[in-house]
């Protein structure tokens, strides 16, 4: 009888882990603000090929990311996102999936993985992984049945069109790497559609066939414990069932081809239901959708939430990787658009594909501390911050120098003009000794040469490092309640060169960012009425390159990108 209550027991529980959840049940785990855990987390993008190599063949592997989770909690990531660690020929590095419900041997295997999410879990770590709808590999499966004639019953999973009477391509759309989207297949004498690579052939998302298998895809990993995905490429999943040539632009694109306006293959209204379908089998699992959306402005990232709320948690503000350099006018004007868009915003300000922002927004001579204001202000604006591996060491861009040594193929083909994503994508710099520590063998790229300075051990033991203030920063979310749910308010919103913030808790204590975005010493009286009565004391959090007197009411004094944070007792008495 004991056995019978025991296993019972044990089937109640089985049944509540498989059910998904109801409404009521979505709803508690949000706190009073409606947030949930995604919204005050710090996401980590791991470029699995490059983070940590556990079996000497140069490229990093899932046992590498685990044996690294120490020091993934001690940063204080609460969740990271892998790029593709799929079954793929790594024609786009993983970008071009032949299976989506297994691990690339390269990577390790399937128990590698559930190792992975079980350790993580006790590290509190939730595992992202990256979901590619668009396109799959042309050695998958689906395509190579697809392709094999015309009345093969996956002939309708992809695009496929017959050339013009000339011979030419259906259209004039041209792929994002360079030449026409379209392809000739000998076997059958069609065309088939890619916005990416040739072997990137783009899914027929207007096929419910399709949209059922790649829903049934996230569902298998969402089975295994996975959090969440980041959605790449949403915006190019539709094409315009007729085709239609898109405007011609002025100039040709870096690969020598006319420059289009894609109104006919980009961003068309029908990604919109995709999401929709998305967001609700996510919702099933408590998991949270990440949009690789990139947009024009804030409009335009403001539709992927939906217009219910019911679609990205996180579509990625992609804008700021944009700026070429720091500017307090630019980047005020962005958050303050932001602001006024209602929704959570999620910052980025690099990523696999984007020059590292240590690079970016260097000037050669004050690098170390612009890498620090730069974290300063992502980390503590309102929202959710996704970091890119290595950014927290100050990583800069190594990139190839001759075309023979480029390994992304875009730089291959684009090179001089295109020198294509190697630069942005070398091995994690762990410590001073050979290959930065990434590997017992020959790295699949070369560690970038500040890896003697820029590493973890290195940094680790000196307080003032790159490294140690972002732990700190990371840290401030946690402890301080204003960073958590506070209202944005700008201050000082006419200097040229100081962007200073605070953020405010409802039950009355502020936290105040001042960042000198120039290359010049600044002294700031901050406009505190604001946020706090006269008789308000500062304590100071973190002052890198500043000084300010105790009353927080005196004037700040920052050198070159210098950066104040403090603490206010803000009740306006
Ligand atoms: C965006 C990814 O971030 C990039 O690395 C990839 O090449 C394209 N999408 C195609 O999947």
């Amino acid at each position: 009888m004991k056995k019978f209550w025991v296993l019972a027991g044990i089937l109640v529980i089985a049944m509540c882990a498989l059910t998904p959840r109801s409404g009521a049940q979505q709803k508690e785990r949000k706190d009073a603000a409606g947030h949930e855990w995604f919204n005050h987390a710090v996401f980590y993008e791991i470029y699995p090929r490059s983070f940590a190599d556990s079996n000497g063949d140069g490229v990093g592997d899932l046992k590498g990311i685990t044996s690294k989770l120490d020091y993934l909690q001690h940063l204080g990531v609460d969740a990271i996102w892998i790029t593709p660690c799929f079954p793929s020929p790594q024609v786009d590095f993983g970008y071009d999936v032949s299976d989506y419900e297994a691990i690339d041997p390269m990577y390790g295997t399937l128990d590698d993985f559930d190792e992975l999410v079980a350790k993580a879990k006790t590290h509190n770590i939730k595992i992202i992984l990256d979901f590619v709808p668009n396109h799959t590999s042309d050695q998958h499966k689906w395509f190579l049945e697809s392709k094999s004639s015309k009345t093969n019953p996956k002939r309708d999973w992809y695009i496929w069109r017959d050339g013009k009477p000339n011979g030419q391509p259906p259209n004039n759309w041209t792929s994002t790497f360079g030449g026409s989207t379209w392809t000739l297949d000998p076997t059958t004498g069609q065309y088939y559609y890619h916005y990416f690579y040739a072997q990137q052939p783009d899914l027929n998302w207007r096929n419910p066939e399709v949209r059922k298998a790649m829903l049934d895809c996230m569902r298998f990993w969402y089975k295994r414990g996975v959090a969440g995905f980041r959605l790449d490429a949403v915006d190019t999943l539709f094409e315009d069932p007729d085709l239609k040539d898109n405007p011609l632009l002025p100039g040709l694109d870096k690969f020598g081809f006319p420059n289009e306006h894609e109104i006919y293959n980009k961003k068309l209204p029908e990604v919109h239901d995709v999401m929709r379908d998305m967001r609700k089998l996510a919702d099933e699992y408590n998991a949270v959708l990440i949009g690789e959306t990139w947009t024009a402005n804030v409009s335009e990232l403001r539709d992927y939430y939906g217009e219910k709320n019911d679609e990205l948690q996180m579509p990625m503000d992609l804008m700021l990787t944009q700026f070429p350099k720091l500017s307090a006018p630019l980047f005020r004007e962005h958050i303050t658009a932001l602001e006024d868009a209602g929704g959570w915003p999620v910052f980025v300000i690099s990523n696999h594909d984007i020059v590292r922002s240590y690079t970016r927004w260097g000037d050669g001579k004050n690098d170390d501390q612009i890498a620090k204001l730069a974290a300063t202000m992502y980390m503590l604006l309102r929202g959710t911050p996704i970091m890119y591996y290595g950014e927290e060491i100050g990583m800069e861009n190594n990139d190839p120098k001759r075309k023979e040594d480029v390994q992304d193929p875009q730089g291959r083909r684009g090179w001089p003009k295109e020198i294509g994503r190697d630069g942005e994508r070398t091995p994690m710099q762990w410590n001073d000794r050979p290959n930065a520590g990434f590997t017992t063998g020959k790295p699949w790229l070369p560690v970038a040469p500040n890896y003697k300075t820029h590493n973890v051990a290195t940094e680790s033991k000196n307080p003032d490092s790159i490294l140690n203030l972002y732990r700190k920063i990371i840290g401030l979310r946690g402890s301080e309640p204003a960073l958590r749910e506070g209202k944005y308010i700008a201050l000082n919103g006419d200097d040229a060169n100081v962007l200073a913030f605070a953020r405010q808790d409802i039950r009355g204590s502020s936290v105040i960012v001042v960042l000198n975005m120039s290359d010049s010493p600044q002294s700031v009286k901050l406009e505190m009425s604001k946020v706090a009565a006269p008789s308000a004391r500062a304590t100071t959090l973190v002052a890198v390159g500043a000084k300010s007197s105790a009353e927080v009411m005196g004037t700040i004094s920052l050198e070159p990108y210098g950066v104040y944070v403090a603490k206010v007792d803000s009740r306006l008495r």
